[in-house]
């Protein structure tokens, strides 16, 4: 058993399921869209008091933390990058939740030096509640978790993306050749919640995953959820991935790992397709 973060961990479980409940509450009121940086990224009043509200325990319980909030737009708290280093995205699945689309969740992970160590993702639609600490399993309501290990093939495999918010960013989609994964896998998803599907490969319900332009919010908290579920995540080159202000993630149980990263490539191209 490892007690590390404990603390932290209860802290953020908490936090996370009543920020749940207030999400829970407002999705099928009426809730007014803003835009941020085009049509397509959007924005409530919900995200931005939800944020708030965890921010705030945060700082209140650990004072000499930083933390980064997606909705504060880079202003965060503390300094960011050290030892204690908090990313928390208040709803991951925004367009879902103005949409009326109950999947959407609260993401928020602990940061080592920009190395995740701590990861919680809470469904308040289905009351799923999934964390990890490094070194400690993955769980889902308190039970263990693990990646799909009867999976070894890419063409068994049920895969799931997702497209950029910022229409800016969706060219970048095409660095992934979306055809050949679509004619090679069982089938692909795209759920809008990029935090709840690394999730999904966390607990085996999903084969593998990957994005491009994603934020440090949106997957550190997966990250340590997918790795302490036994799966793999790495950038599209299959490095280590890092928490960089975009990232291009591919995540998977880990058998299908090369395959999947071989099969975004575009024939004998390896070069960035900007
Ligand atoms: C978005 C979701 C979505 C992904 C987008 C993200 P937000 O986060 O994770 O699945 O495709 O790229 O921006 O804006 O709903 O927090
Ligand atoms: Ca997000
Ligand atoms: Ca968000």
């Amino acid at each position: 058993m490892n007690n590390k973060y404990q603390e932290e961990l209860n802290l953020a479980v908490r936090v996370a399921v009543e920020a749940g409940k207030f999400i829970r509450d407002k999705i099928y009121r009426h809730k007014v869209a803003e835009t941020k940086s085009c049509l397509s990224d959007l924005v409530t009043e919900v995200d931005r008091q939800v944020e708030t509200y965890i921010v705030q325990l945060i700082q209140q319980h650990f004072p000499g933390h930083a933390v980064v909030g997606e909705e504060q737009q880079g202003n965060c708290t503390g300094e960011p990058g050290g030892a204690m280093t908090w990313y928390v995205d208040p709803l991951d699945g925004t367009t879902n939740f103005v949409f009326g689309l109950p999947f959407c969740a609260v993401s928020i992970a602990l940061a080592n030096h920009d190395v995740p160590v701590l990861g919680v993702v809470h469904d308040p639609f289905r009351e799923e509640t999934f964390t990890a600490v490094r070194g400690g399993g993955a769980q889902i309501n308190g039970s263990p978790i693990s990646a799909d290990s009867s999976i070894a093939t890419l063409e068994r495999s049920l895969l799931v993306t997702g497209y950029p918010g910022n229409i800016a960013k969706r060219p970048r989609m095409h660095l992934v050749n979306y055809k050949q994964v679509i004619d090679r896998c069982n089938n692909l998803r795209a759920l809008g919640s990029a935090a709840l599907e690394l999730a999904y490969v966390a607990s085996g319900r999903l084969t593998g995953f990957w994005e491009v332009s994603l934020r440090p919010w949106d997957v550190a908290a997966g990250m340590v959820l997918v790795e302490e579920a036994g799966g793999a995540v790495s950038d599209l080159a299959g490095q280590p991935l890092q928490l960089t202000e975009y990232v291009d993630i591919a995540a998977s149980n880990g058998l299908i790992h090369k395959e999947l990263l071989e099969c975004l490539e575009w024939p004998g191209d390896r070069s960035n397709r900007e």
